[in-house]
């Protein structure tokens, strides 16, 4: 049976954040499904930074070709199947990209289990890879997370930092939040349980993370670069802190003209040490990440509010929500 996919696509490339005008949006037709493929009704998209990567030339997640689907992650139910691996019915989640459906190979789709009592968005959501497990990863894994540690997150009130928060404050941590404006600020202490919220666009960001940690920070996880990875930098606790750089959003505007720390002989002066992590160089721990994740879900210890955008031909919009900061917590597009 003939599928209409409506997708949208990439037209030009431009240096610094795109455009509008580009991408495109277009209707074709999925005529035919070839063995080892099934086409994928798309559900619900994860909107992360990473997408904006891909529309320059020389990006790390490989760049998208003219004219190519713009990529990303998602869930899906699948309408018609040529595999033996999925069935009409099943939900799926993989790199379904900005269409309302998919003719993809089997071999890139997970199938995903909704067994006590999940929903398909929980898997874009607290269970999504670039979601709470980049968050479990990061803070677990890479940073060794322990009770008492202080714990700084930047981009605090964003998908992957709401994350962060809650894991840090269910392992008997000290946590302190960076995001933009005093709502988002709100929604750290009231809704997410941080300890301290400290809004980065006011100038006083040095002077309230000395008083929220007179000892210095234990752990950072930086989501966002640039000047407050130095400001965390010069806060570090004077032994034994980590720094886990989950990503440099602030930075992601010209990849050829990053900002370094400057401060970076800090992790020298304190025996610390700063790494960087990519969540799917992590996969064998997917399962403990889950497992634990869906531990606090049912405990109703994590709560993670969606921005949903409605409607495949506002993708690009929700892009540029995202760079904005005009969401508070998981942003994600319902094509
Ligand atoms: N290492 C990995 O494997 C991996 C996997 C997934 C994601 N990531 C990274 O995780 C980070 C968070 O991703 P996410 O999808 O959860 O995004 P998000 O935090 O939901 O959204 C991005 C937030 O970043 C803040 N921001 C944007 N531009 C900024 C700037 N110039 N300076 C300071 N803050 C800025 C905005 O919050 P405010 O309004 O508070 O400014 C915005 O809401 C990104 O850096 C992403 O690349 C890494």
């Amino acid at each position: 049976m003939p599928h209409t996919n409506r997708r949208v696509f990439i037209k030009q490339y431009r240096e610094g954040m795109p455009r509008p005008e580009d991408f495109g949006i277009e209707d074709c037709t999925i005529a035919e499904v070839p063995a080892g493929h099934v086409v994928v009704k798309v559900d619900t998209l994860s909107m992360d930074a990473w997408i904006r990567t891909t529309l320059t030339p020389g990006s790390f997640h490989a760049t998208a070709g003219l004219g190519s689907t713009i990529r990303a992650l998602g869930v899906g139910q699948v309408v018609e199947s040529a595999s033996g691996a999925f069935s009409v019915g099943d939900w799926v989640f993989g790199l379904l990209s900005a269409q309302t459906h998919a003719l993809l190979p089997d071999a890139g789709l997970t199938k995903l289990d909704l067994s006590n009592s999940l929903q398909p968005r929980d898997f874009v959501g607290p269970l999504g890879v670039t979601t709470g497990l980049t968050a479990w990863v990061g803070l677990i894994a890479v940073a060794d997370v322990q009770a008492g540690d202080v714990v700084l997150v930047s981009g605090a009130a964003g998908g992957v930092g709401s994350m962060v928060v809650q894991l840090a404050k269910a392992r008997g941590a000290k946590v302190i939040g960076l995001a933009g404006g005093p709502e988002k600020c709100r929604f750290l202490t009231e809704t997410l349980g941080a300890d301290v919220a400290i809004d980065y666009k006011n100038a006083q960001v040095a002077a309230d993370l000395a008083k929220a940690a007179p000892g210095g920070i234990d752990v950072f996880f930086d989501n966002v670069g640039g000047e407050l990875l130095d400001i965390a930098l010069d806060h570090l606790a004077p032994a034994g802190a980590r720094v886990a750089i989950c990503g440099a959003i602030s930075q992601y505007g010209d990849l050829n003209d990053v900002r370094g720390p400057k401060l970076y002989l800090r992790l020298a002066e304190r025996n610390a040490m700063m790494k960087g992590f990519v969540v799917s160089h992590y996969a064998a721990r997917y399962p403990e990440a889950m497992a634990e994740i869906a531990g606090l879900m049912r405990e109703g210890k994590i709560t993670l509010p969606e921005h949903v955008v409605e409607g495949i031909d506002h993708f690009a919009e929700a892009l540029f929500v995202l760079f904005a900061g005009g969401h508070t917590g998981n942003l994600l597009v319902r094509p």
